[in-house]
């Protein structure tokens, strides 16, 4: 509590996780991955058999959840699922269940629980508006779904997996539909964020952004 924290909420391949982690490094500050814990909720459920639409028991699972985030790993349950985690199918699913209060709720004290000194850079949907809304700096990163599907292609081929262009817009679109009309914490951006479309921008230019209006929230 009261350790200085940067948001960086947007949509599905908004560049919001490599912007996220760069600035950490540069401000030294410590990095939460939330929609990690929605995917990492999204994988035990399943392994478990639990329906999509079950919130209870996913709150439970939610609540929890083994695990441990060191250097760019996660843990679940004393196994590495850093690579399986980043699978499409697990976003989707992690996008599903996240609609659940219970399970958003579960998740909101174990997210402000990374708030440690000297700082936090938190990335996800709902960092800015619902779980940090005193932040020190608050950016919504966008970008074109076109250009948003580019890099998840990209993402997705440098890690292994298959993907095509079709598929992808699709499941953007799926997703962005899902995640902006939801009831409970819906993305969009407080009302004291800082907007940056990063269609045309590269990693370096909007990193540069964001350490420019912290350094200036001073
Ligand atoms: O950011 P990422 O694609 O890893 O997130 C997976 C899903 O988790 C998102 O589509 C979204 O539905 C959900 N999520 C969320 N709130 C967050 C982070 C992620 O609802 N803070």
């Amino acid at each position: 509590v009261g350790h200085p924290v940067v948001t960086i909420d947007g949509p599905t391949a908004s560049g919001k996780g490599t912007v996220a982690s760069r600035v950490a490094a540069v401000l030294g500050f410590h990095l939460l991955d939330s929609g990690a814990l929605y995917r990492l909720t999204a994988l035990a459920s399943a392994r478990q058999g639990v329906a999509a639409d079950d919130a209870e028991s996913l709150a439970g699972i939610a609540a929890t959840l083994d695990i441990r985030f060191t250097g760019n790993d996660v843990v679940l349950d004393g196994c590495d699922v850093s690579h399986e985690i980043r699978a499409e199918a697990i976003g989707l699913r992690a996008s599903a269940i996240a609609v659940h209060g219970p399970v958003r709720n579960a998740l909101f004290a174990r997210q402000r629980a990374f708030r440690e000194a000297p700082g936090l850079v938190a990335d996800g949907r709902d960092m800015g508006t619902v779980i940090f809304p005193d932040a020190r700096l608050k950016v919504f990163l966008t970008a074109s779904v076109e250009a948003r599907a580019a890099r998840r292609l990209k993402q997705l081929s440098d890690k292994g997996f298959s993907a095509n262009m079709d598929d992808l817009l699709k499941d953007l679109r799926e997703r962005d539909a899902r995640d902006t009309a939801r009831t409970v914490a819906p993305l969009k951006p407080a009302a004291d964020a800082f907007l940056l479309d990063t269609s045309e921008m590269s990693i370096e230019t909007a990193v540069d952004a964001v350490i420019g209006w912290y350094r200036r929230s001073a």
